[in-house]
């Protein structure tokens, strides 16, 4: 997992938390990487599950629900970070099917180590709605969650949101069921 995303966990944190309380989870986690991340950086996965786990636990805030809260701040950051990629994209449905073969791909080339899930896109009911398939070695299908939600919030196109957990044989698996509400 890149640091830019432990990074951004921090800053979100940090709008809710002072340093000093940050820091003191980060001691406590007893990471491997000792919580010194570089954006550049690349560290594993457990240790973004384990931070999340302790964020949320001194928040009080359910684990899935602060990695759905995570997904829409990350995709601010990448709304402000890389506006090349949402030019030309005239709804919340086109910037999802685009996902996968275009805006990943060219993150595998900026990034050659980033860890990215696989997603497959079918529209149904005369395109009203998108089904989204997401597979990943990583457990962060709440993530994902939040930057769809993330995404109809940036491009106003009102949805509705069915996450369902299909995992299978240790992979990670969800499909989600987007539904135009307008
Ligand atoms: C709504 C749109 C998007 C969805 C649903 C999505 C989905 C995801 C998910 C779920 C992950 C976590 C890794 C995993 O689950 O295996 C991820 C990682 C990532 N995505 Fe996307 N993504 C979206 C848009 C973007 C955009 C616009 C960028 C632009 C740069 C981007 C760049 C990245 C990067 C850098 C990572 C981290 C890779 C790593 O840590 O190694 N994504 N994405």
């Amino acid at each position: 997992m890149k640091g830019m995303v432990f990074v951004e966990l921090f800053r979100m944190a940090e709008t809710v938390m002072s340093e000093d309380e940050l820091d003191d989870i980060i001691d406590k986690a007893d990471l491997q990487s000792d919580g010194a991340y570089t954006s550049v950086g690349n560290y594993p996965c457990g240790e973004l599950i384990q931070l999340v786990v302790a964020i949320g636990e001194r928040l009080d805030v359910p684990i899935a629900a602060l990695q759905t809260q995570f997904g829409h701040w990350m995709f601010d950051r990448f709304v402000k970070g890389y506006p090349e990629f949402f030019e030309g994209k005239k709804d919340a449905f086109e910037m999802l099917e685009a996902i996968d073969g275009e805006v990943h791909v060219e993150v595998r080339k900026l990034y050659p180590d980033a860890e990215l899930p696989v997603f497959q896109t079918e529209r149904y009911a005369e395109g009203e709605g998108l089904k989204m398939t997401y597979a990943s070695d990583r457990p962060l299908n709440h993530f994902c969650l939040g930057l769809i939600e993330g995404c109809i919030e940036h491009f106003k196109s009102p949805a509705d949101i069915k996450m369902h957990d299909i995992t299978s044989d240790n992979r990670c698996q969800a499909e989600f069921l987007i539904e135009r509400t307008n």
